[in-house]
């Protein structure tokens, strides 16, 4: 594997915060070395010098800077993440989205580094329980759910809905897994009519937040831990003027917005951390 040299590896950690905003710290070279050797040889780069001017020229097609980009990101997700926090979705966050979508007709939900699904699609698999327990299978159409990313190939399994053997097991339930799922050869295919439910785009959290409409649930979990403060101030304050008052940004377990930003009103559901847009 090709090693980094210190200049190399100040132009490449710019290359990655400019790109993604993935800040790495002082000492990340082995993460740019793994993560991006096959692209160095596929390239026929012969140094990060070269692949650094190759991907900068480059940079107007997009191609290459795609691929940095897919590589460098942690796509880490599982079914249920955390039950702490799906304990909050499913007793409290999914009977207030369902209220809403039954006393004002909409409700809106952001997964806002989906992955490859999981989250958009555990969200999904709760609110279609709930409104069948309800006895009013129609609200589902009033909840619009959508999940974006910045890595092509993570939303291409999200919107592909097929999981293998290994993704299927981390967090889901056989009861749920028998009612949402069927196999195909060595894949789990999620239910093709539900899956159809959430809109997944690409899309990066460093761009403007222009949407047709504000959200009311926010799932940002697991990405702000890779930004750097400056990003995490700058996110929060573009999260916050896309929730509607009352709504609610829930961060991963170890993320936090405290430091960062005053839009927020911090609560605590059992152990979670609830932030409730002022
Ligand atoms: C560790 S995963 C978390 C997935 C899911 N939210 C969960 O909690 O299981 C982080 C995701 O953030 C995405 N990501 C990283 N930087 C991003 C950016 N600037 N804009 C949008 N998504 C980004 C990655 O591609 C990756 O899929």
């Amino acid at each position: 594997m090709l090693r980094i040299t210190e200049p190399e590896y100040i132009l490449m950690k710019k290359y990655i915060e400019e790109h993604c905003g993935i800040y790495l710290e002082k000492d990340k070279e082995y993460l740019i070395e793994s993560r991006l050797a096959d692209l160095l040889v596929e390239t026929g780069c012969g140094s990060f010098q070269e692949f650094h001017l190759k991907a900068r020229s480059e940079d107007h097609t997009g191609e290459l800077r795609d691929r940095i980009v897919d590589a460098m990101t942690t796509n880490e997700t599982s079914w249920f993440r955390d039950k702490n926090a799906w304990d909050y979705l499913k007793e409290a966050a999914v009977p207030m989205l369902l209220n809403l979508a039954a006393e004002t007709g909409e409700a809106s939900v952001w997964s806002a580094a989906a992955s490859t699904g999981q989250e958009a699609y555990s969200l999904l698999m709760l609110l279609d329980e709930a409104v069948k327990e309800r006895g009013q299978p129609s609200l589902l159409d009033k909840i619009e759910i959508t999940g974006t990313d910045i890595s092509s190939s993570a939303l291409t399994s999200a919107i592909s809905a097929q999981y293998d053997n290994i993704a299927i097991k981390r967090g889901l339930d056989r009861e749920i897994r028998e009612k949402y799922f069927h196999k195909s050869g060595n894949l789990w295919l999620f239910d093709q009519e539900l899956k159809k439910r959430v809109r997944f785009e690409k899309f990066n959290l460093q761009n403007d937040f222009i949407f047709p409409d504000n959200f009311d649930l926010i799932l940002c979990r697991y990405v702000s831990i890779y930004f750097s403060d400056t990003f995490k101030r700058e996110l929060f304050s573009k999260m916050a003027k896309v929730l509607k008052p009352g709504g609610v940004l829930l961060l991963g377990a170890t993320e936090s917005l405290r430091e960062f930003s005053d839009d927020f009103e911090i609560s605590y559901y059992k152990s979670t951390v609830i932030n409730t847009r002022k």
